[in-house]
């Protein structure tokens, strides 16, 4: 399985000039800046989050950007609690045999070219956060960004390595190769000052047209254009169509703190509240954290829960994906399952309560609020796997994203990320395709003391909850938890992908109760902000070079 890394961000802004303090924590210390920029000139969280998300998308945009899609989860200070699904959408004439030929898949048209994007929502998403929530108008952070873009920045070390890996495929498309390769398709050097003047541009006729530029007017004429021309599908109606749509978020519990969390088109809100459900079943405070034990058990429970999420999980607009997964008798029929001496073979699915009666539907709403103190957001962003589909659209600078390999293209098929899928996750015009992106707040006596979330597809469930365990079970400061070891199983392949860290004595523990093991150096891209004791906290994955911000109040 590879490491895929998307971007997460979380912003905290306890009022709107930053002088009651704020902290912020991405992937990226630009992005981090822009985001203490935006919440220093009159913005709020919800700006400091667009900041961040449109900086991303230019310094760190193989990973993010408007040519992909997002969720936000966000909790504003007047104790409402917002989920807005800018994921990217099938085209109209998506088919759900569209990636087999002779009935055999045809895995990379769903990674790479015309055919592997979704209709991009990511700045449909900002756009409604900021006209709802912020304070700053789209177009001032539009300008701020194509500044960035304008500019250029030194390709940093780690962008270089992933380019090197994406430029045989990026060479394939001439207006890629414009931006991210030398005139002889090579990749640019790390120190390289690269700037992406076609993006600027694309963010200021935004800034001065509005989202028409983009959902109704040059944009979507110019992909309808190349899409023809390249054997894709995607039209300007397509764009045209386009929604963000509000969620009702996932609402669990654990322990006494309250979780909320992304619903489907996220598998990420309810996996993470199932695994916390069933791992409220054992007392982990009683184990050493990284200690064989708990992994064992934890791993166990994710096991169980990742079984379910390729039977289950899918658009609940399209699918039947039933509350039962959330369901607290259901979780401890799942943990009485778990043997605390070997791993135990899971064949498939279980069957939660009411499966077929209570699902997670179409409970959209619009809605307006006022803003004030105390809002928190967290955001995940992606353009799926790295360079997305690796195609940017000639003139734009915007690079597509491959989301359509999120969908089960067929059964049995796995995904970039070797997850499978079932019917509930097939490809259907329309649909958003199934996702493990986390955008998770907790609360504990209804306010927030945690915003967090991560990058690198299905680890995004894991690493999420592992950043949760280690701060409530643990009671660890959020630096400290996100430098955790960390590990992840995601029923099939059946096996745990586990950090050398933990330790021979535990690898070993952990061979002898039956468990694969795949070891790796470092898995992760966690970013969270907290309170603790009163005083916000933030911090980036330590196994990144990101930044994280927290300011005290100014007395
Ligand atoms: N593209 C990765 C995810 O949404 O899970």
């Amino acid at each position: 399985m590879r490491a895929i890394f998307t971007v997460c961000l979380l912003i905290h802004a306890l009022n709107l000039s930053g002088a009651n303090g704020l902290a912020a924590a991405t992937v990226d210390p630009r992005a981090t800046d822009a985001a203490v920029t935006a919440m220093q000139h009159g913005g709020n969280a919800i700006d400091g989050a667009v900041a961040a998300g449109l900086t991303l998308g230019v310094v760190n945009g193989y990973n993010s950007g408007i040519g992909g899609g997002c969720f936000l989860v966000i909790h504003l200070a007047n104790g409402k609690t917002v989920a807005i699904d800018g994921r990217e959408m099938a085209p109209a004439a998506a088919r759900r045999d569209m990636f087999l030929h002779d009935g055999k898949p045809d895995t990379r048209a769903s990674k790479v070219g015309a055919l592997a994007s979704g209709v991009p929502g990511a700045l449909a998403a900002y756009a409604h956060a900021l006209k709802n929530h912020g304070k700053l108008p789209l177009k001032w952070h539009l300008e701020n960004a194509a500044k960035t873009a304008e500019a250029g920045f030194p390709l940093p070390e780690a962008y270089v390595r992933t380019l090197k890996r994406r430029a045989p495929d990026l060479a394939r498309f001439k207006s890629s190769a414009s931006v991210f390769l030398n005139p002889t398709l090579q990749p640019w050097p790390a120190g390289k000052l690269l700037k992406q003047p076609d993006l600027a541009r694309t963010y200021r006729a935004i800034a001065r047209d509005g989202l028409g530029w983009f959902y109704g007017g040059p944009f979507a004429t110019a992909t309808e254009k190349w899409m023809k021309a390249n054997g894709g599908i995607m039209t300007a109606e397509d764009f045209r169509n386009y929604q963000v749509k509000l969620r009702q978020p996932v609402r669990t519990t654990y322990r006494g703190h309250t979780i909320i969390g992304m619903p489907p088109p996220s598998s990420g809100g309810v996996h993470v509240g199932q695994i916390l459900n069933i791992l409220e079943n054992f007392p982990l405070h009683t184990m050493e954290p990284n200690s064989a034990n708990f992994i064992h058990l934890t791993a166990e429970a994710m096991k169980l829960a990742f079984a379910d999420r390729a039977h289950w999980l899918g658009d609940a607009d399209f699918a039947k994906v039933p509350r039962g997964l959330i369901d607290k008798a259901y979780a401890k029929q799942l943990a009485a399952r778990i043997r605390r001496d070997r791993a135990a073979p899971v064949k498939g699915h279980s069957k939660p309560p009411r499966a077929m009666e209570d699902l997670f539907n179409k409970h959209t709403t619009h809605f307006s609020v006022a803003d004030g103190e105390g809002n928190w957001v967290a955001c995940t962003a992606t353009i799926n796997t790295h360079f997305g589909s690796k195609v940017v659209i000639p003139g734009t600078g915007v690079l597509m994203n491959n989301e359509m390999d999120d969908f089960a293209i067929a059964p049995g098929v796995p995904n970039a990320f070797g997850l499978l899928g079932a019917e509930a996750n097939a490809v259907a015009p329309g649909k958003r395709p199934l996702s493990s992106m986390s955008p998770t707040i907790v609360l504990k006596d209804d306010q927030p003391i945690l915003a967090v979330g991560a990058a690198g597809g299905p680890t995004i469930i894991t690493q999420t909850l592992l950043a949760i365990l280690h701060m409530i079970d643990f009671k660890k400061p959020i630096g400290e938890a996100l430098a955790q070891p960390h590990f992840h199983h995601q029923w099939r392949p059946d096996g745990i992908r586990i950090e050398r860290k933990v330790g021979e004595k535990v690898l070993a523990e952990l061979k002898k109760r039956g468990h694969q093991l795949q070891i790796v150096d470092r898995m992760g891209a966690t970013q969270a902000v907290a309170r603790r004791n009163g005083q916000l906290e933030a911090a980036h994955d330590p196994r990144l070079k990101g930044k994280a911000v927290a300011t005290p109040p100014k007395q």
